[in-house]
């Protein structure tokens, strides 16, 4: 079988798709498949051969933060579903690349132009098999807000929230603070609807941090998505802090979940550079310490999760759980709020990063789970 592994893309993760694509052609079986290497620049150029190889190796860029979302990335949203100019001129650029054909592609691509439906629609016309969710699923996990539909619709918990148009905060800055303290109590965070990685959000714990929050937000995307802060109760609200808790699925239409891991970050959230700094990033807590109901509750709910947004190979789902109240003597701790936050359509995929590393608890180690999901794209 000839696979396409793409790697790169035009997206703020372009580095972090180098190194999941690095560890996956380290990994992958080159006995059973021919792979092929397929790199998209910064700019969107395709590139296969050495030019790829190239790509993959000037990965070294240390500490590289995403570039500044452009123009075109901030209008990537869910309803990109049908594949506009720019992706007939990226299958062109497929269809003209000296690559043979192939019978299947792994979309080793992270954030917009890429995990949400653009480049799906484009093998879709292409008619080549893929790895990972439709272009509908891919949609849907790329924006937060549309996501958060979904997920109500399923009768999954989530947390309060507001969302914005950029052109409603720009038209009445006031209208809008006056709708998030509505509805939501500080702290709450602030995150454009299109990004991953955490680009683009804040934390915010007044109103003197809401504008610029926002401010921020709408530099990457006309979506923005407000969320209540999920922590203690009462006057610990303010400093309590959520537990961050992940699940790997994997499956078509019969998914399996994973055990729980648990991040424990060292900063004030889990932000861009403790993802992808080596240096603050702590090791994540596999299985997390959860009692066994609750590991249950939550891997079900990962499975509804990814049912409801239509996904299909692969999918991150990411949890926010109230940190444990400290509970009066004497009486049992009340069990803790559990949250579906998101789920992550192409979860980084080096072979330390959480997607692998809770199969590889759960049994499966990388190399075959490359193998599953080759083949769960072509049932
Ligand atoms: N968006 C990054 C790659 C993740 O979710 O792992
Ligand atoms: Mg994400």
């Amino acid at each position: 079988l000839r696979v396409g592994v793409v790697f790169g893309g035009r997206s703020g993760e372009h580095e972090v798709s180098l190194r999941s694509a690095a560890s996956i052609l380290e990994a992958i079986d080159r006995k059973k498949y021919d792979v092929v290497p397929i790199g998209i620049a910064k700019n969107g150029q395709w590139l296969s051969g050495g030019k790829a190889q190239a790509l993959l190796a000037g990965e070294s860029s240390q500490g590289s933060l995403p570039a500044k979302a452009g123009r075109k990335q901030a209008h990537a949203k869910a309803g990109a579903a049908v594949a506009n100019a720019l992706e007939t001129e990226a299958a062109d650029e497929l269809s003209s690349l000296d690559t043979g054909k192939l019978d299947v592609v792994f979309p080793v691509l992270h954030g917009t132009f890429g995990e949400d439906g653009t480049v799906q629609g484009m093998l879709e016309m292409a008619d080549i098999a893929y790895v990972g969710s439709g272009v509908l699923g891919s949609a849907v996990g790329m924006d937060k807000d549309a996501m958060k539909v979904m997920f109500a619709a399923a009768g999954l918990p989530i947390v309060k929230h507001v969302t914005l148009l950029r052109s409603e905060w720009k038209g009445s800055p006031r209208k809008c603070v006056a709708r998030v303290e509505e509805r939501l109590q500080y702290p709450v965070f602030v995150k454009p609807a299109n990004l991953g990685s955490s680009v683009g959000i804040s934390k915010v714990k007044t109103r003197a941090e809401l504008a610029p929050a926002i401010n921020e937000a709408a530099k990457f995307d006309r979506k923005i998505v407000i969320e209540e802060g999920v922590g203690g109760t009462g006057r610990t609200r303010a400093t309590g802090k959520a537990r961050e808790l992940e699940i790997a699925v994997l499956g078509n239409d019969d998914p399996i979940a994973s055990v729980v891991g648990e991040i424990v970050p060292d900063r004030e959230f889990y932000d861009y550079e403790s993802k992808y700094d080596s240096n603050s990033t702590s090791e994540p807590v596999i299985p997390a310490k959860l009692s066994r109901a609750e590991s249950k509750q939550m891997r079900e709910m990962a499975v509804r999760a990814f049912r409801a947004c239509d996904l299909s190979g692969l999918a991150r789902v990411d949890f926010l759980m109230e940190a444990a109240p400290s509970g009066t003597p004497g009486k049992a701790a009340k069990p803790a709020k559990i949250y579906l936050n998101e789920v992550n359509t192409m979860p980084g995929f080096t072979s330390i990063s959480m997607y692998p590393k809770l199969w590889q608890a759960s049994g499966i180690p990388y190399a075959e789970l490359i193998d599953r999901l080759i083949q769960l794209a072509l049932e």
